[in-house]
């Protein structure tokens, strides 16, 4: 994996990121010493070194005993329960399904589109499928609400006692109603453990299972991310510390004004990461009335949408690349007698090399449009590149959280929703709150 700065470090006037970069040591060591704040959920930390193959042969021994059951595998969870496994799945799969003899892994319990729902259930009538329930509280709405439909719908089109092998739950060691009612059913769980957080869960059983479940190499995806967990250890200097470089430059970027971090990508494939990253960071950092503004866009696509912002609209923004240097297949562009298109001069040229001299003019253009541009590279989308990719991110977050005097691993800002939803559907207990926000809503 590759950071680039320099094209972001001109916009920071001189000695700013040099503040940043001296801030990073610190904050990289509270990761490590767990003297900062939220620090009962820093599992993440050493999450990888300390995964184990008889780990992750027991987790891929549970995803071959599903993939030999089912058609289609449903992973149901939101949020951290839910994004990692399906940017990894997205970047790995093939782009329109054509995976050979892998199930369909398909996703429910992160919205609660009725559509949606009748959708999926068409879909899954009279077809094998598993349900991997992954919520580590065990009580959200989107995710418990998928899975009593999918397991209702389960056990009448297979039975009771045949359902039990094909579904499986994620979730907390003890609490929660996931794991009651696994313990009632006999369902397979896995553990979510106590000290690591949703968003920072893809490389517990969270995301291992569903990967495993869609065919990918789980060893190698944790290989990559223990690599990365080495390589942005705290005893690493600043100069070799890449989360540390990212961790600085963003921050400094942001005491300059600018708010808004666009995570924009030359590869479809991508385009869960950057989900999965916007929760990452929106989670972590926006407290407070403080943080930066994690959005993305999957370019070139979004260059005849958002484009026209990105390069002339309010200066507040940077933009971070993930440019993947050497695309998995290859397509040569052909010649054309008529020329009609007057494409002919790039007859005999990959798409790719297209792609990347698009991906540099559209860098050259925002800098000259005053977007600070940070670039992280990395050589293909593999297992391997994608558990650094993660673990990386992971350890920035914390980093730049840290850096800017948040707590980066509580969400108390994602309950305010949930409540006045309750409130409004009647929830028992949610009595007092009913009636305030009936009265409120009566006065408008
Ligand atoms: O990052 C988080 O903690 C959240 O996004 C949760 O993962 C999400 O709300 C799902 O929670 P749970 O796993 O308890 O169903």
């Amino acid at each position: 994996m590759k950071l680039c700065i320099k094209n972001a470090a001109s916009f920071v006037p001189a000695g700013a990121l040099a503040e940043e970069a001296a801030l990073t040591a610190a904050a990289n060591e509270l990761l490590e010493n767990g003297q900062g704040l939220g620090n009962d959920f820093l599992g993440w930390v050493h999450l990888p070194s300390q995964t184990t193959d008889a780990f992750l042969d027991e987790v891929q021994a549970c995803a071959d005993r599903l993939r030999a059951k089912a058609e289609v595998i449903v992973v149901a969870g939101i949020g951290g329960s839910y994004l990692g496994a399906r940017a990894v799945n997205e970047a790995l799969d093939h782009t329109f399904g054509l995976n050979g003899n892998n199930p369909r892994i398909v996703y429910a319990g992160n919205n609660i589109g009725e559509d949606y729902l009748a959708d999926l259930m068409e879909l899954l009538e009279g077809k094998t499928f598993a349900i991997i329930n992954i919520s580590k509280s065990g009580t959200t709405t989107e995710t418990a609400l998928a899975f009593r439909l999918l397991k209702t719908m389960l056990e009448k089109q297979v039975g009771k006692a045949a359902a039990k092998e094909l579904i499986v739950c994620v979730t907390d060691r003890v609490k929660g109603a996931a794991r009651k009612l696994s313990e009632i059913e006999g369902y397979q769980t896995f553990v979510i453990p106590d000290n690591v957080g949703g968003r920072f869960s893809v490389l517990t059983p969270v995301g291992l299972l569903p990967i495993a479940c869609a065919g990918h190499d789980i060893k190698a995806l944790v290989r990559g991310a223990q690599d990365m967990e080495k390589a942005t250890d705290s005893n690493v200097p600043y100069e070799q510390n890449l989360a540390c470089q990212y961790a600085a430059m963003r921050n400094a970027l942001y005491q300059y004004g600018k708010k808004i971090e666009i995570m924009a990508n030359f590869n479809p494939r991508i385009h869960y990461f950057a989900e999965w990253w916007k929760q990452l960071y929106g989670e972590s950092e926006g407290k407070n009335r403080k943080g930066i503004f994690p959005a993305s866009v999957d370019l070139t696509t979004d260059l005849h949408s958002m484009g026209q912002w990105i390069q002339d609209g309010e200066r507040t923004i940077f933009e971070t690349v993930i440019s993947i240097e050497k695309a998995n297949k290859t397509v040569i562009f052909p010649h054309d007698e008529q020329n009609l298109d007057g494409l002919n001069f790039l007859a005999g040229k990959r798409v790719d090399e297209v792609n990347k001299m698009a991906e540099l003019g559209t860098q050259l253009a925002h800098v000259d449009g005053g977007v600070p541009n940070i670039k992280i590279s990395f050589e293909k989308i593999d297992e391997y590149n994608l558990g650094q990719f993660i673990y990386f991110f992971e350890r920035a977050c914390g980093i730049s959280g840290y850096m800017l005097g948040v707590n980066p691993f509580n969400q108390p800002g994602v309950e305010a929703y949930k409540k006045n939803m309750f409130a409004l559907l009647d929830k028992p207990g949610y009595e007092e709150d009913s009636k305030a926000i009936k009265a409120r809503l009566a006065a408008r």
